[in-house]
């Protein structure tokens, strides 16, 4: 049955709270703002796929090796890296609501508006004429030019805005565009402001400014303070790749859409390191490589896109993001940097210490390029929630509702029932449990009646249900019953592991890339 986006995005959220994946944070204090807990569902399914993502960034590339850095890290840290001066989001209030805003947001939404618009021009076209030429269209038709000179013209105005951080000129795009605000639908808005969002605390028992230190906003510092310690202890030869996965903190302005953008949040990156020159071949091969493990997940090709950014960030030459289709639209899931020499040198600069690489090819040293794969844990996780709940029409006018995850990535991989509390089916079903538990994570279930206890899987996306009747305690099969066909089948309970590893380990996903 396909749901309205709007209640699909609802039932997202109060699925993972009926079912134990997520949390608000400290709900008995009644929550706090865009910070979330993990349940015991949630922590297995984020954990599975931050696993499935270190196996296939570390231990499928024998060139790229994980690190682990503390998310305290020295105050210049910050100061080197840009952070302090330019970690900044253009703020705006609108005076009648009180709402603020992210007034690069407000601008790109407008921008996407008119994106929408011409999308809509060239779905009509493609439905009136056969042997349509999508590209021909777009370059010819009256109405679409008009867009898309509008869009180049906001775009190129914006970018400027944004490159000479003139906070005036962005209010007056804003006020050009005749932008209003989506809750008052007024334009009373006050002036742009600059807001730095990484958080400061103080180390230590004296709070002066000396000992202020900040909660990394980005994993990737960690990495670049330890490149010469990893290179070099490791032997690294260039091209090789630090990976890490771990907490960051941004005081997000705009916190909403549940876990899509949170104060506290997790990213899993990897900085690759690269010989100059070389950087966009590698940026490239990232981009394909990212969205191929994307893909690998089975949630459908429609489901993501690049999009190239407007505003580069202060470290970047190149940068793009890949999109995924949320329930509120498509929007940013992992970001690919080229971040030129940019961190490196700074580093260098602020520490005083050399951080370059002997190329023994050229016999000379430089300082490497670096091209950076960032994803954030929760909103892959949202991505993988969201594309996988399902309420499904069934036979005889039945409902079930399912969330049909990949199976490698599942909380639980397999639950078993025994099919009556009684007659040694229990027991039976237990010494099962007890031989796969040891490979795979197991539920058991012995309450309700056999459907009522499918249906309960279903909803937490167990692949298979294992059940144990009287006939098993002659024969020793038990039926198999798949979670998205919903077919049974007889299996030897001798064969369960070899039938398990096979549909619901994470080799089998590593297998697919
Ligand atoms: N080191 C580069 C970097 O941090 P970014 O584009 O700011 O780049 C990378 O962030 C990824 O981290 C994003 O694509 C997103 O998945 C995730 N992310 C960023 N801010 C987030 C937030 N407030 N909440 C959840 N995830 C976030």
């Amino acid at each position: 049955m396909s749901q309205k986006p709007e209640d699909l995005f609802k039932n997202v959220i109060s699925h993972s709270k009926e079912y134990g994946f997520i949390f608000p944070s400290s709900e008995i204090y009644d929550g706090l703002s865009a910070v979330y807990d993990y349940g015991q569902l949630g922590a297995e399914l984020k954990k599975n796929i931050r696993d499935y993502w270190w196996k296939s960034m570390v231990q499928l590339h024998e060139n790229i090796v994980g690190i682990d850095a503390s998310i305290f890290m020295h105050p210049t840290t910050w100061k080197a890296s840009g952070h302090v001066d330019a970690f900044n989001d253009p703020l705006i209030d609108n005076k009648d609501s009180k709402k603020r805003y992210r007034a690069d947001v407000l601008i790109e939404e407008h921008v996407s508006k008119i994106e929408d618009k011409i999308n809509k021009e060239v779905e009509k076209a493609a439905k009136r004429f056969e042997n349509f030429d999508a590209v021909m269209f777009r370059r010819t038709n009256a109405r679409v030019k008009e867009y898309d000179e509008k869009i180049q013209s906001i775009t190129t105005r914006f970018k400027k805005a944004l490159n000479d951080n003139n906070l005036e000129e962005i209010k007056q795009i804003i006020v050009d565009l005749e932008i209003v605000c989506p809750i008052s639908g007024s334009r009373n808005w006050t002036d742009v402001r600059q807001f730095n969002l990484m958080f400061s605390t103080s180390m230590g028992s004296v709070s002066e400014e000396a000992n202020t230190i900040y909660l990394r906003p980005e994993t990737a510092q960690g990495i670049f303070v330890n490149y010469l310690n990893v290179q070099k202890t490791g032997r690294m030869k260039i091209p090789f790749g630090i990976a890490q996965t771990g907490k960051a903190f941004r005081n997000e302005i705009v916190a909403r859409q549940f876990i899509f953008r949170m104060r506290e949040f997790e990213q899993m990156e990897m900085q690759f390191f690269v010989k100059p020159g070389t950087e966009m071949e590698w940026y490239e091969y990232w981009k394909k490589a990212r969205l191929n493990w994307h893909l690998s997940l089975g949630l459908g090709k429609e489901k993501y896109r690049f999009h190239d950014h407007l505003k580069l960030a202060h470290y970047a030459n190149a940068a793009c993001d890949i999109e995924h289709d949320f329930p509120f639209g498509f929007k940013e899931l992992e970001g690919i940097h080229s971040r030129t020499d940019f961190d490196l040198k700074q580093h260098e600069t602020f520490s005083g210490k050399k951080l370059q690489y002997f190329d023994p090819e050229l016999n000379q040293n430089y300082v490497p390029y670096v091209v950076e794969t960032s994803v954030g844990l929760d909103r892959l996780f949202l991505s993988i929630l969201s594309s996988s709940l399902k309420e499904e029409q069934l036979e005889g006018g039945d409902t079930r509702t399912l969330l049909s995850l990949p199976p490698a990535l599942a909380p639980y991989k397999a639950a078993i029932f025994p099919l009556v509390k009684k007659d040694g089916l229990p027991e039976f079903a237990e010494r099962i449990m007890t031989t796969l538990k040891f490979d795979h994570q197991m539920a058991y279930d012995e309450k309700d009646t056999v459907g009522k206890r499918y249906r309960r899987q279903d909803a937490i996306g167990t692949p298979f249900c294992i059940t144990v009747d009287h006939q098993s305690l002659e024969d020793q099969t038990v039926t198999v019953r798949n979670r998205d066909t919903m077919v049974q089948e007889r299996l030897p309970v001798d064969a369960l592991a070899n039938f398990l590893n096979e549909r619901v380990s994470l080799k089998s996903l590593l297998l697919t890339l």
